[in-house]
């Protein structure tokens, strides 16, 4: 038997990710994006590499450990996307909409790929559904953006904690690490080998290293608020601000760096709390990018945006229970023809309908419409035929 990958998922009904659910939760923040003014992009799943080596990061994880690339048959050095916002910036950039001066926001969905190892919550294959807001400098579009995102999930009664940061502007932000740098110098030799090798290639994401005893070391290194210029810090005031009038609750995590490289001030990471919430306890992650769309060779355009993902939250929803659709079927031979034409009747009206084209004892047929998760049985028996109508009862 030829298996699927490792960290690769089928989704289908009844699955382990369910594909009704699957279509549902799409639907879901779909609804919720196109409320707020956002309109779908689609983008290759395959790109050119250097794309993401340029925006995600040289030094970043995703670059470095996790692309899926290869040589393609014309040599070309293209990977499948580990992300979804380089893509956007990038169409965003060669089909000249940073020429408009006007603000365009987007949402995405779709696989991306990372070549992690898979545990309860990560997968090689994995979702996201995305959005991202270009042309719109206002700290208020941050605050618009989270609460967009803190609308999905309580749409789907996802129990959250929202952790905020400010990563700081290119003014203050090379200060801030001359200053961790210093720091870090200092306990380089307590520093484990992954954060001794970050000092050297991006020393602001030894803050998020999961290493107790760097955890520990970090708990005393300079803090990104404390070293905020005032523009930055008066919009990180006011963004609290926003945030706390909009009823959204937040904790300030100075640590929350992200993992993607392209990151300027407003970070934030929505975490799944309670039953069922595994290590992969991240289900919503985003910020603000302002110079990404400058560096790609666009014209400089402020950015914000996150992605959700869609297998993590997907693990959280209870199972579906709500009974949907009629089933359809007959006790008798003569009956079998009528099932087409009755289903189209019905379908005309908007029902879901499902033919079970087996003869069947009502009995039997009303067993397996339960077992199928029916909200109505409908049956042509010989009476039924006999008068044109049908016989029906809800589940
Ligand atoms: P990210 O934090 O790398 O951000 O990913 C966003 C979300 O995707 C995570 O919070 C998590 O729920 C999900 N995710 C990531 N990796 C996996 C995996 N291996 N298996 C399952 N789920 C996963 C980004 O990707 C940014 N592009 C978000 C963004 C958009 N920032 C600005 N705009």
């Amino acid at each position: 038997m030829i298996k699927k990958l490792r960290g690769m998922e089928d989704i289908f009904p009844g699955g382990k990710l369910d594909s009704r659910k699957f279509l549902k939760l799409a639907d879901s923040c779909r609804e919720v994006a196109e409320k707020y003014g956002f309109h779908y992009i689609e983008t290759p799943i395959l790109e050119e590499t250097i794309l993401f080596k340029r925006s995600v990061g040289e030094s970043s994880d995703i670059v470095n450990k996790e692309m899926y690339h290869f040589l393609d048959r014309g040599g070309r050095d293209i990977c499948l996307r580990p992300e979804g916002t380089a893509g956007v910036v990038r169409s965003f950039i060669e089909n000249r909409l940073d020429r408009q001066g006007k603000v365009y926001r987007f949402w995405y969905f779709g696989p991306m790929f990372r070549y992690e190892r898979p545990q309860k919550g990560r997968y090689r294959q994995f979702h996201q559904f995305g959005v991202e807001s270009f042309g719109e400098g206002s700290v208020y579009e941050d605050i618009q953006t989270i609460g967009m995102a803190k609308e999905i999930l309580e749409k789907l009664e996802i129990p959250y904690k929202l952790k905020i940061n400010s990563l700081g502007c290119s003014q203050c932000a090379p200060t801030y690490r001359q200053k961790l740098l210093q720091f870090l110098e200092s306990h380089r030799e307590e520093l484990c080998p992954d954060c001794q090798r970050r000092i050297e290639t991006n020393p602001i994401r030894t803050l998020d290293c999961k290493n107790p005893s760097c955890q520990q070391i970090l708990e005393n290194a300079p803090k990104l608020q404390e070293n905020l210029c005032s523009s930055c810090h008066s919009e990180f005031t006011q963004l609290k601000k926003g945030l706390e009038q909009l009823e959204i609750p937040f904790e300030v995590d100075s640590h929350l760096v992200r993992g993607l490289d392209y990151y300027t001030k407003t970070t934030f990471e929505f975490i799944g709390v309670g039953e069922g919430v595994g290590s992969q306890n991240a289900i919503v992650g985003g910020g603000r990018y302002d110079k990404l769309v400058e560096y790609l060779g666009g014209k400089p355009t402020p950015a914000v945006g996150f992605a959700i993902g869609i297998e993590r939250i997907l693990e959280l929803l209870s199972p579906q229970k709500e009974r949907e659709g009629v089933y359809l079927g007959a006790l008798l031979e003569e009956g079998v023809p009528k099932l087409l034409e009755w289903a189209q009747k019905m379908r005309n009206n908007g029902e879901k309908v499902t033919i079970n084209f087996q003869i069947k004892s009502l009995k039997s047929h009303l067993k397996s419409a339960d077992k199928g998760g029916f909200k109505k049985v409908a049956i042509i028996g010989e009476e039924e035929l006999k008068n044109d109508t049908i016989f029906e009862k809800e589940l």
